[in-house]
């Protein structure tokens, strides 16, 4: 039986693009993992983790978790892979994320695949966030809580200044691939297979 290769997709976009749902599913056809920083945040939050109470004011603000922890945490989770075969749903988020995550991956030597990034306009992003703490709150279930207009609206502002700039980091690198996130998550799915290749 071949070894299965190597393969590190980033998906790249702003609060609400739609990363979370476009890379669970690519995962789950493709067999690959799916590491989505804030989920693995959300989960110490809820366990009142050591770890976990340090980053909720963070988390509820909408403020970024300093790079250091994040690191860590990805360097942890890479260290058991063999072989490589992920999806970043949220990291890297900062330049220093970017250069220690290059870094973590030249060692493994699994080079990334392609960073696809979801473009969709600011005011559909918002919709969209609060129409899902709406519809949590009214199915009863947890609500995220930075899915407020307000704590969105600062997780953009954040996502522009520190995040942003990598599209120019990944471009420069030849891995970005542009893909519209407006339309049925069907559509935005088969766009970015296409992307992908
Ligand atoms: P994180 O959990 O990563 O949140 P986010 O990137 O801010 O964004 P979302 O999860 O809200 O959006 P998404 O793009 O995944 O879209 P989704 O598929 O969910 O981070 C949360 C916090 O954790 C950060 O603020 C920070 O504090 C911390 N953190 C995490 N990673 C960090 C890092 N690397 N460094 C430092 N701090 C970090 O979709 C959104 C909604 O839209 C859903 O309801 C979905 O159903 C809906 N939707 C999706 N696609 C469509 C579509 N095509 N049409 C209609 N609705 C759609």
């Amino acid at each position: 039986m071949t070894q299965p290769r190597n393969k590190v997709v980033i998906f790249l976009g702003p609060p609400g693009a739609g990363k979370g749902t476009q890379a669970e599913r690519l995962a789950r056809e493709e067999g690959l993992t799916k590491i989505s920083t804030g989920d693995i945040l959300r989960d110490h939050v809820a366990r009142e983790t050591e770890l976990g109470q340090r980053v909720r004011p963070l988390l509820d603000a909408g403020q970024l978790v300093p790079d250091d922890i994040l690191i860590a945490l990805i360097r942890a989770y890479l260290a058991e892979m063999e072989p490589v075969r992920v999806i970043f749903d949220g990291f890297p988020r900062t330049g220093a994320q970017a250069q220690a995550l290059d870094m973590l991956l030249e060692e493994l030597g699994a080079p990334v695949t392609a960073a696809p990034l979801l473009e969709v306009p600011d005011e559909l992003l918002i919709e969209r966030i609060v129409e899902r703490g709406r519809q949590a709150a009214a199915r009863g279930e947890a609500v995220r809580s930075d899915d407020t207009e307000e704590v969105a609206r600062r997780r953009q502002q954040v996502y522009r200044e520190q995040t942003q700039p990598l599209i120019d980091y990944y471009a420069a690198r030849g891995h970005l691939r542009q893909v519209d996130g407006v339309g049925t998550m069907d559509e935005v799915y088969a766009r970015i297979r296409q992307a992908l290749g």
